[in-house]
C-alpha cells in the first residue's frame, strides 16, 4: 500500500485504520544453546571488549518464567526445538515477519522470512519459518535485492490496527520495507534508528495499546520522532538510562492492559503504572547480555 517516511506524507488518521485482532499466541524457542558466542551488538561484550558470560541455568529459569507468564495471561505458547550452534535462536521474533490474516481476502496469514544482517544468525530462519508454516502460515519470501530484513526485530505491529512500524538502520534496509509496502495492503511507517545500542526497532519502541506506545525518543532522528508523535495518541517516554542498559522498550502487551517488561526498569515501570497499565515485571538479566529481553524472546501473532 504505502511507505511513509515523513509527517507531511501521512494521509490517514490513526482512528481510521482497519482493525486487526490482538495477538492470542506466541512462539518461543528453546534456550538450550543460548550464550554470547560472538558479538553482533554492543551489549554482547563488556568494557574490555570480551564476550559476556551467560549463566545458562539461570537463563533457562528466566526463560521458563517468561514462558509461564505468557501462558498464565491466556496466550497460547508454541515452542520451537533448539538448533545446535545457534545461540541467538531464543530471540525468535527476529527470523520472520508475520502479516495478520485480516489483510488477505483468503483469510490466511502470511509470513515473510527475514534476511538476517549477520551470517551467524542466518541458519535460524529456515528453522523458525518451518515451525510457523506448520501452524498454517503461507510463506512469501522477499523477491527484491534488499539485503537485510530482521522481521519482528524491526517490524512492529500497532496493537489492534493494520499499521506496521518499521525500523531502518543496523539490521533492516528501507528497500525491504518498500517492497513489503508495495506488495501488501498495509501502511508501513519507516523509522530510522540512530543509536548503536538500540539496533532493532523493538529496543526503542513498543505498541502497548490501541492508543499508547512506549518509546525512547533518543533512538530516532527528527523525522522518526515527528512521525511517532503525530501518529500515536499517547506516547509514553521510557527512562533514557533504562532504555539503553535494560532495554526498557523491549516490552510487550498482547491485550492493551498487561505489560510484560524487564523488572530492572523501575522508573519506566512507575510511569506505566501511572498511565494505568498492569505491569508484569520479569527478570531477563541473562538475555540482556545478548541484547534482548521480553519482546524479542517471542514472536507474537494473532489468530491463525
Ligand atoms: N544477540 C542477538 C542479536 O544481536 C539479540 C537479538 C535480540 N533481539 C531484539 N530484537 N532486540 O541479534
Amino acid at each position: 500500500m504505502t511507505l511513509y517516511r515523513n509527517v507531511d506524507e501521512l494521509d490517514f488518521r490513526f482512528a481510521d485504520l482497519p482493525r486487526i485482532e490482538h495477538p492470542d499466541r506466541v512462539l518461543m524457542a528453546d534456550p538450550r544453546d543460548f550464550e554470547c558466542a560472538y558479538a553482533i551488538n554492543p551489549h554482547m561484550v563488556d568494557e574490555r571488549g570480551e564476550l559476556k558470560r551467560v549463566d545458562r541455568e539461570l537463563a533457562v529459569r528466566q526463560w521458563r518464567a517468561l514462558h509461564d507468564a505468557f501462558a498464565a495471561s491466556g496466550l497460547t505458547v508454541d515452542v520451537v526445538a533448539p538448533l545446535a550452534k545457534h545461540p541467538d535462536l531464543v530471540f525468535c521474533a527476529n527470523p520472520s515477519l508475520p502479516l495478520p490474516r485480516e489483510l488477505f481476502a483468503d483469510g490466511r496469514p502470511r509470513l515473510v522470512p527475514s534476511r538476517m544482517a549477520h551470517a551467524e544468525r542466518r541458519g535460524e530462519v529456515d528453522h523458525v519459518v518451518a515451525a510457523l508454516r506448520a501452524l498454517g502460515y503461507v510463506v512469501e519470501p522477499l523477491r527484491g535485492e534488499s539485503e537485510r530484513l530482521e522481521g519482528m526485530g524491526d517490524g512492529i505491529w500497532q496493537l489492534g490496527r493494520a499499521l506496521l512500524f518499521a525500523g531502518v538502520g543496523p539490521r533492516s534496509d528501507l528497500a525491504a520495507w518498500r517492497e513489503l509496502a508495495e506488495r501488501y495492503p498495509v501502511r508501513i511507517v519507516a523509522l530510522e534508528l540512530v543509536d548503536r545500542a538500540l539496533y532493532h526497532l523493538d529496543t526503542a519502541f513498543a505498541s502497548l495499546s490501541d492508543d499508547a506506545c512506549l518509546w525512547w525518543p533518543g533512538a530516532f532522528d527528527a523525522r522518526g520522532r515527528a512521525l511517532i508523535e503525530r501518529l500515536v495518541p499517547r506516547p509514553i517516554e521510557a527512562d533514557a538510562d533504562e532504555s539503553r542498559r535494560f532495554l526498557a522498550c523491549n516490552a510487550f502487551s498482547a491485550n492493551g492492559r498487561h505489560v510484560f517488561i524487564e523488572r530492572r526498569c523501575e522508573r519506566t515501570i512507575a510511569k506505566l503504572v501511572a498511565a494505568g497499565f498492569d505491569v508484569v515485571p520479569l527478570d531477563t538479566s541473562e538475555f540482556l547480555k545478548s541484547g534482548g529481553s521480553v519482546f524479542c524472546m517471542k514472536l507474537a501473532h494473532g489468530p491463525l
